[in-house]
């Protein structure tokens, strides 16, 4: 597949200079069709039947063998969820932490993360994002280290396998890693994704990984997750890490992410890391960047004037990027879909800003 008819698969880049799969990716029009023919097929006939249940049961093992392939991991470590804050609330239900036990994460995570930190009734240590940090934090009480792979603010990339030597559990929220950097579990224990992002797939959507599912408990039970339940409830869990899946899961929504999944061409990672690198160089003349060199496909900066104001001007230019609350920084994120032309059309915005500032 050429760069052309790879990117010709997004309607959106016809019209904007897209660099927001941080948040969303764009949508591929395979991904449309067939949500639409599934929604189409469940109007005409119905949403029920032998076959109907048979085709669901298999799509959803198809999503979870593309999960798979993109964490290089086995189907069988691979649950289906809706979103990466659903696959940190599966981890966290299921570890059972009290007020005795501590987790240590950084100051850069995202409150998909924190939240179901928080909820878990440990004490959250929070220390600056670096390994060194995290490593020193850790006590006795430590149950838990948690940390993104790509942080979602600046875009650094934290060393996995360093935190791993802990012997601790990790648990990583790779909502800005999984399909736009190559996969690295670097040893984690539990690795979450959000397909809507930079695996192009409708929302919501998402997956976790657990290296080894007969060691977590079910902490968030569904009907998918059983094998077979008792009139009180008691129940087998189903094979490996589906015993962790959500319940129902939109039949559209998963049929539109196959599609999805299928849309990446095999030199994806290359060339979104070279896109994020061209990035960098248009825009290190003009602000300050803040992310490190080679860390990830997000180059967040700090403009001259006011980030909102900078994303709002864009906007108007048909450049998407966001802004940071409470950071001052723009974040823009390239993926291997995004053109010369794209950044191009960043820097001109960009320059405009720092003219008149
Ligand atoms: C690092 C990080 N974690 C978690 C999330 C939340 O993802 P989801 O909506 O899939 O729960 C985001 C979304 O932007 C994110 O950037």
């Amino acid at each position: 597949m050429t760069f052309e008819e790879a990117r010709s698969q997004f309607p959106v880049l016809e019209r904007y200079a897209y660099l927001q799969a941080g948040s969303s990716g764009p949508l591929p029009q395979a991904a449309v069709d067939a949500a639409r023919a599934w929604l189409g097929r469940d109007l005409e006939q119905g949403r029920s039947g032998m076959a109907y249940i048979e085709e669901l049961g298999g799509l959803r093992e198809r999503i979870r063998a593309g999960f798979a392939a993109v964490l290089d991991a086995s189907p069988e470590q691979i649950a289906l969820t809706d979103s990466t804050t659903r696959g940190c609330q599966i981890v966290l239900a299921g570890i059972g932490l009290g007020p005795e036990d501590e987790v240590v994460t950084t100051d850069e995570e995202h409150f998909g993360l924190l939240g179901p930190l928080q909820a878990s009734g440990a004490r959250v240590v929070v220390v600056d994002a670096d390994e060194a940090a995290l490593l020193a934090a850790v006590t006795p009480q430590t149950r838990l280290i948690a940390v993104s792979h790509v942080l979602w603010t600046t875009g650094q990339k934290l060393d996995l396998a360093r935190l791993k030597e802990t012997g601790l559990p990790v648990l990583v929220d790779g909502a800005q890693s999984a399909g736009a950097i190559p996969p690295d579990l670097g040893g984690a224990d539990f690795y979450t994704l959000s397909a809507q992002k930079w695996l192009c797939g409708p929302e919501p959507t998402g997956g976790l990984f657990v290296r080894d599912p007969s060691r977590l408990p079910v902490g968030l039970p569904t009907y998918f997750g059983q094998a077979g339940h008792e009139p009180d409830g008691a129940y087998a869990p189903r094979d490996g890490a589906r015993r962790f899946d959500s319940g129902w899961l939109s039949g559209p929504v998963l049929s539109g992410l196959e599609a999805s999944l299928a849309c990446h061409p095999e030199w994806r990672y290359e060339a979104a890391a070279a896109m994020a690198a061209r990035c960098r160089d248009l825009l290190e003349p003009l602000v300050e960047v803040v992310t490190p060199p080679g860390h990830s496909t997000l180059v967040s900066f700090r403009p001259l004037g006011d980030p909102k104001e900078l994303v709002a001007s864009l906007d108007e230019r048909g450049v998407i990027v966001r802004d940071l609350p409470r950071r001052n920084l723009v974040r823009a994120s390239c993926g291997w879909w995004t053109s010369e032309d794209d950044l191009e059309r960043l820097t001109q915005g960009v320059r405009a800003q720092t003219q008149s500032a």
